[in-house]
């Protein structure tokens, strides 16, 4: 793809533009949090480390500082006996409302332990180095009290959710499942397992927190400022206007960064303590069991079909991982609500209560699981219905959403399987698994569906525009590296018909009109929209004056019918450059503010995003190595801002899920609670060398159902069922069914002996 940044002023919208931050990142000039080194005037920023618990439950039992604190450099430790007294936590409660991304979160708060490695202590020092040397030598010793810690136990005590993630119902249920399953002439009953996964953003949480007066400024990494602002100033018990939140550039968030965690908290209290910066930034190894996961999930799918291959039946039952203190449930099971249809149906979500840190949003939260389950269900199922997986899958799908009965805004799922069977040479695929070899390697295609609900938020935007025609954009919605700067930028010099060099973007400052900021992949949706209303708004204002003010060369002309072209406004047959115009009329400029909601087809429609996944794996007849060496996706979202940084996206979102389906498992030691492999050496994501050939493509599509630009979120899609794809082409390569993932080599061996 090439870049068109130098394209005509105002055609922007569908073009591969390049980053507009890029050159910024690649030099080292976008600064994350910790990097920031603009601080208060004579001010320098200490250090904080943070030192977590030995052990995962029970009680600090004794606790000595004096060697600390010896060491030089050392400016001030804290724990729960020195900290400032903080609001409740209060009661658990399964995220339904937005209270759960800002309620407090309480610090050191008290000398109960409710997880291995939460914080317990916290030492700032006038170097790091210090502040990790002391670390090491505060003494500390528990009251241990036995732990739970594995969710998949026979003895486990499971509970039902009052509501799940993203307030969807716990279970529903459609006609009676358990007689079709009783009657139908196939039925299959599978379970699947899906371990603890990380996020692994490239940067760590970090924070530099700095306070002027009553007043705090918080350079932190976030996808949401609205959220951090809030659950920090919630934290301290200070009103949300005193605290400013930071964060133009991001490394990577997946859904890690939704709520504040200790650096942000720890380093506000801190700072003020202190009455300096002090800056905190997780270790890779404590962000295993500080920054989130995605819960360890059991799937059961019981399937049923008639002799046509027309589902009767689908059940899927989850169980998962929540934290004792805080509930999470992932919405698992709603999938398999909206994607096939299924004369019956039942769903239901349950958890087991452990004693580890809190589950949280992880990219595709419910998809990324609850697909996995569906789709490796609905490949076994296609096996034993003697159907291609493709043809069975359409001959279930649904003319309206199956669990609500409300029509599609848009669903083009069939066509992504044929254009993706078209391309991948679907053809090539041998029904009976473990027949085509190549040498000592077996070789397999697999396939699976992606789904993902199409969301969109409240969003605020301001578009500024000076008297020689630059432009600024101000929204507090960030760039976790996805390319926001990019399609806002592509929206305003389109909608103002400038080139985009004309356009500056800024983000990321709580100072900004609001957003709901990066998660749920509905940051384009709704920051691009705010920016086109924002746009149209600044556009009429010009065009008003234009045709009023004395000065103007349109004066007397009709404001309703201006175009803004080729840097010009034109009215009919008269035209005038844009900056010239401004200058002359309204040498300060003009702004408009414009704003996203949900509007009367958000909830009339079922909105979902959609796409299949193909893959290609060779599995070594000796060693059961898996290698994958092809993987497509093709994907209808709506229209496409940009198709360079959407492609990125999802293939971003497909190596996830090939981190999924082949090697990540955040190992829970069972005695300690302890994530045993917390590390990028032992928890192994995909790297390079591992990604062969990969590739995402998309289907037109045009849908005025969500929001005016036609859009639909990417974000996630990428890893909804990328894992399943995977995990089919395995079993098609070499016969294997593996339902624990990861699919590793001695899974896969045992199972071809
Ligand atoms: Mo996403 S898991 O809402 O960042």
């Amino acid at each position: 793809m090439t870049s068109n940044t130098g394209a005509a002023p105002g055609r922007f919208i569908g073009l591969p533009i390049d980053r507009v931050d890029g050159r910024l990142k690649v030099t080292g000039g976008a600064c994350y949090a910790f990097e920031h080194a603009n601080l208060a005037r004579g001010t320098t920023p200490a250090y904080g480390v943070i030192l977590g618990a030995g052990v995962p439950k029970g009680r600090i039992a004794a606790l000595d500082t004096a060697r600390a604190e010896a060491v030089p450099g050392v400016l001030k430790i804290l724990t729960h006996r020195s900290m400032t007294s903080l609001p409740a936590f209060g009661a658990p409660v399964t995220p339904t409302v937005p209270e759960v991304f800002t309620r407090a979160r309480p610090m050191l708060a008290g000398d109960e332990i409710l997880y291995y490695d939460q914080p317990v202590a916290l030492v700032i020092a006038t170097t790091w180095e210090a502040a990790r040397g002391a670390a090491a030598l505060i003494d500390i010793r528990y009251t241990q009290v036995p732990g739970f810690f594995d969710p998949l136990a026979a003895n486990a005590e499971r509970y039902k959710p009052g509501r799940i993630n993203a307030g969807f119902p716990t279970d529903t249920l459609h006609g009676d499942p358990d007689a079709a399953l009783a009657s139908a002439p196939v039925t299959i009953d599978q379970t699947y397992r899906l371990p603890y996964e990380i996020h692994a953003p490239m940067e760590p949480h970090a924070t530099l927190a700095q306070w002027d007066g009553d007043r705090l400024t918080l350079h932190t990494s976030t996808q949401t400022i609205a959220n951090i602002q809030s659950g920090v100033a919630a934290t301290l018990a200070i009103p949300r206007e005193n605290v400013r939140v930071i964060s133009p550039y991001i490394g990577g968030g997946f859904g890690s960064k939704l709520i504040p965690h200790a650096d942000a908290i720890l380093a506000a209290i801190a700072a003020r303590d202190l009455q300096r910066p002090v800056k905190i930034a997780f270790t890779r190894q404590q962000m295993f069991a500080n920054a989130g996961h995605r819960p360890a999930t059991e799937q059961r799918i019981r399937l049923a079909a008639d002799g046509e291959g027309k589902l009767t039946a689908l059940v899927h039952d989850v169980i998962a991982a929540t934290a004792r203190f805080e509930e999470f449930a992932e919405q698992s099971a709603v999938v398999s609500r909206s994607f096939y249809g299924s004369a019956t149906r039942r769903t239901t979500h349950r958890l087991v209560r452990v004693d580890t840190n809190r589950g949280e949003w992880m990219r595709a939260p419910g998809e990324a699981s609850g697909l996995l389950a569906l789709e490796c269900a609905m490949d076994e199922m296609a096996e034993k219905l003697k159907l291609d997986p493709i043809e069975f899958r359409v001959r279930n799908e649904p003319d309206r959403d199956p669990e609500t009965g409300a029509p599609f805004s848009s669903r083009n799922l069939i066509a992504c399987m044929r254009e993706g069977a078209r391309r991948f040479g679907w053809t090539q695929r041998s029904a009976t698994p473990g027949t085509r070899r190549e040498g000592r390697k077996l070789i397999g295609i697999g396939m699976a569906g992606a789904m993902r609900p199409n969301y969109i938020g409240p969003a605020q935007a301001r578009v500024a525009i000076d008297k020689s025609g630059k432009v600024t954009v101000q929204t507090d919605m960030t760039d976790i590296g996805t390319g926001t700067y990019t399609i806002l930028a592509q929206i305003a010099a389109e909608r103002l018909g400038l080139p985009l060099q004309a356009i500056t973007v800024e983000l990321g400052d709580s100072s900004l009109p609001r957003s709901p900021g990066s998660g749920g992949s509905w940051g384009a949706a709704s920051s691009g929209t705010a920016v086109h209303n924002a746009c149209l708004a600044l556009c009429q204002k010009i065009a008003e004056a234009a045709v009023a003010h004395d000065a103007s060369p349109l004066r007397g002309t009709n404001a309703a019918q201006a175009k803004f072209e080729q840097a010009s406004v034109t009215f009919g047959d008269r035209s005038a450059p844009l900056a010239e115009l401004i200058a002359r009329i309204s040498p300060d400029g003009f702004e408009a503010t414009g704003s996203a909601a949900r509007g009367e087809t958000y909830r009339t429609f079922s909105q979902h995003a959609y796409g299949a996944h193909f893959a290609e794996v060779a599995v070594d007849i000796d060693t059961g190595e898996i290698r994958l060496r092809r993987m497509l996706g093709v994907f209808t979202t709506g229209k496409i801002l940009n198709p360079k940084t959407a492609r990125s996206q999802l293939i971003g979102g497909m190596i996830w899920g090939i981190g999924s389906a082949l090697t990540e498992a955040a190992m829970l030691d069972p005695r300690y609670g302890h994530f045993v492999n917390h590390d990028l050496a032992e928890y192994q994501v995909p790297v390079h060398a591992d990604i062969a050939d990969i590739d995402a493509v998309f289907i037109d599509e045009d849908d005025d159902k969500g929001n005016p630009l036609g859009i639909k979120g990417i974000g996630e899609l990428g890893n909804c069922g990328a894992n399943a794809a995977v995990v089919n082409a395995v079993y098609n390569a070499c016969g294997v069914r593996v339902r624990d993932l990861p699919v590793t080599l001695d899974k896969v061996l045992a199972g071809m002996a």
